[in-house]
């Protein structure tokens, strides 16, 4: 195996939570990222092709067909609800083997309220939830404050803000209806859960959980309200270059490590998972965990350019560089579809 096609979005716009404009392009990656990414997979050896997902990746992907032996997929599509499946549509289409979950999967994981409804079907920790759009707003939400309010379908914490914990009625209102004006989605709207918060990263088929990440609120600055927030992912870990918040591997006990567990082994299954992903998780104050989200395909970001990226750094906990965890991704993916490598 040589040749590998690199699918990618990149930011064309620094997000900041003050304009709407830059928000959409949040979960992509930022040009030095991709840069970096594709010198990497070089470095591995292999003859790297990359290919934005834009418009134009059909025709790009079409004419080099026979010629790409996998794709490395760390595409979030454009448009729509089910972006992050376009790419693994279209490779599916072209029969061209690539990295990661495929679409039926991608899709459940981009749209956090679907893939809840996949979880508690199937019994696994997560919270109740209304789906909510601006004209849904009503005095028959049953549901306590403080909730959570976050757009069903985005990533890196795009419309998560300190404004997203919702205190009343009126507040609950005005977040869904920035939400909705911001990214013409639906809310999901859930407890806020003031317990520990952990990301569980999971490599291979069937995986193998790589050490679990802390993410310790009570180290943040006090601007910040204790959750990961767009603030706390852009300003404070990316610019400010702050991950002493970080604790990997976690310090938990047997017992909710075994929980952990068996609740991300659950729900890799449940949703039909491939490759790799990182799940969310977050705690009440009794340490009972819930799932948060999915993450497919995590970002996976260098350590020189991101000190703070979750899988990278939980690879680097078990003894892999970054090389090694794309490697390993790669070859994943390679033995799945029969390929020699
Ligand atoms: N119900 C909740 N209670 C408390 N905090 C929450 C809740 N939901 C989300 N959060 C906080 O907001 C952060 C972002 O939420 P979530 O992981 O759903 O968004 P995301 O944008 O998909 O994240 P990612 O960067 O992992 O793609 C979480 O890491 C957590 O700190
Ligand atoms: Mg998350």
């Amino acid at each position: 195996m040589k040749n590998i096609a690199f699918l990618y979005n990149v930011r064309h716009h620094y997000p900041d939570p003050k304009d709407s404009k830059t928000l959409k392009e949040t979960d992509f990656d930022d040009p030095e990222t991709t840069k970096l990414q594709i010198k990497y997979l070089r470095k591995l050896g292999y003859t790297v092709f990359p290919i934005e997902a834009n418009e134009k990746a059909y025709l790009k992907l079409y004419r080099l067909k026979n010629k790409i032996d996998l794709v490395f997929n760390v595409s979030e599509g454009l448009h729509g609800s089910d972006r992050e499946a376009q790419i693994p549509a279209i490779l599916e289409m072209l029969q061209i083997p690539y990295t990661g979950s495929a679409p039926l999967a991608q899709a459940l994981m981009l749209d956090k309220a679907k893939a809840k409804e996949i979880l508690l079907e199937n019994n696994i920790s997560t919270l109740p939830f209304y789906l909510l759009g601006r004209n849904d707003v009503n005095s028959n939400i049953s549901f306590k404050y403080p909730l959570m309010v976050k757009p069903v379908s985005e990533g890196s914490s795009a419309g998560i803000t300190n404004k997203s914990v919702v205190r009343d009625f009126v507040q609950l209102k005005k977040q869904v209806n920035y939400i909705e004006k911001t990214f013409g989605e639906k809310s999901l709207v859930e407890y806020y859960l003031s317990g520990r918060e952990f990301s569980v990263g999971m490599v291979g088929n069937p995986p193998r959980i790589l050490p679990i990440l802390e993410s310790d609120h009570s180290l943040l600055p006090k601007k910040y309200l204790p959750f990961d927030s767009l603030e706390v992912k852009w300003f404070f870990e990316i610019e400010s270059k702050g991950h002493d918040h970080l604790k990997i591997p976690a310090k938990i006990s047997e017992s909710l490590k075994r929980k952990i567990e068996k609740i991300c082994y659950s729900l890799w299954n449940a949703i039909g998972i491939r490759d790799w992903c990182r799940i969310d998780i977050r705690c009440d104050e009794n340490e009972n965990p819930y799932v948060l989200e999915v993450n497919s395909p995590p970002g996976i970001t260098p350590p020189e350019h991101d000190p703070a990226c979750y899988i990278v750094r939980m690879a680097q906990a078990s003894g892999m560089e970054y090389e090694d965890l794309l490697q390993e991704i790669i070859y994943t993916a390679a033995k799945r579809y029969g390929i020699k490598i």
